[in-house]
């Protein structure tokens, strides 16, 4: 049984997370804008005791001591930062306007590398902060032609989760930057080739395999290592 701490739990690819953990018996502790969603509140039901609803938005700055407050100084094993958005239907630099690209680039990798910050005191030594990237940002990969600016605010957050690996201030939790493959999401859309069924169990497979380790490392659901 693990402690684990998922932001971005109301749907798609957080909501399969978080109903997987609790499944297999973690606590789990849900952070979505709107925790008072069904598909939170039905599994609320069905786990009261192991599952407790956080309101957060990842982008707020104070949400960092809302989500401290609910942990009552609990000790976290995985943190898990999944949420995540497109950015604007064009994805073109030479339209996107100031709030398109701030709205993103704060989403995707800012918010989640401050949070992140905000809480490692809270992962225990030798647990888990895993942030849900996606082969996109693989800047040598070079598979974002079709989606330039979720690309880029991907590979922002995997840059800035390399800086905070090298850096003084690194936690000792093994680092992760999780490709979740394509997915049928609202985000992945219907064509998508996995259901989240397969993909968070393949996640949280690869998650697993890191406790008690050191490193970071940009991995996909079936653990197979990717190209920064
Ligand atoms: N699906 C894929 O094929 C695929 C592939 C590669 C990577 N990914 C990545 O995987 C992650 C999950 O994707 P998905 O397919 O499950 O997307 P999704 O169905 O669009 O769900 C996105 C989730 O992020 C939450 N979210 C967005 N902005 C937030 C904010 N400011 N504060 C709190 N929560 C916020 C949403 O909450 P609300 O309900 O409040 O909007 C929702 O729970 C994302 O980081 C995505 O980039 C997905």
């Amino acid at each position: 049984m693990h402690n684990v701490l998922i932001v971005g739990a109301s749907r798609g690819i957080g909501l399969g997370l978080t109903r997987a953990c609790l499944e297999r018996g973690d606590k789990v502790y849900a952070v979505a804008r709107n925790p008072n969603g069904e598909a939170l509140a039905e599994l609320h039901k069905q786990h009261p005791q192991r599952l407790v609803l956080i309101a957060g938005d990842l982008t707020a700055t104070d949400v960092a001591g809302h989500i401290e407050a609910a942990l009552q100084g609990e000790q976290l094993d995985i943190l898990l930062f999944n949420a995540g958005i497109m950015g604007p239907q064009h994805q073109d630099v030479a339209q996107a306007s100031a709030d398109e690209v701030a709205t993103l680039f704060l989403t995707n990798a800012i918010a989640p590398m401050r949070l992140a910050r905000q809480l490692a005191k809270q992962v225990r030594s030798g647990g888990v902060i895993a942030f849900m990237s996606s082969q996109m940002g693989s800047v040598a990969l070079a598979r974002s032609a079709e989606m330039p600016l979720y690309g880029a605010s991907k590979a922002a957050l995997n840059s800035l989760l390399q800086s905070w690996d090298r850096s003084t201030e690194r936690p000792q939790a093994c680092l992760l930057a999780l490709h979740p493959g394509w997915v049928r999401t609202e985000m992945g859309g219907d064509q998508a080739t996995l259901d989240v069924a397969t993909s968070v169990a393949g996640l949280l497979a690869t998650v697993e395999a890191h406790l008690d380790s050191t490193g970071c490392h940009f991995l996909d659901y079936q653990q197979q290592t990717l190209a920064w």
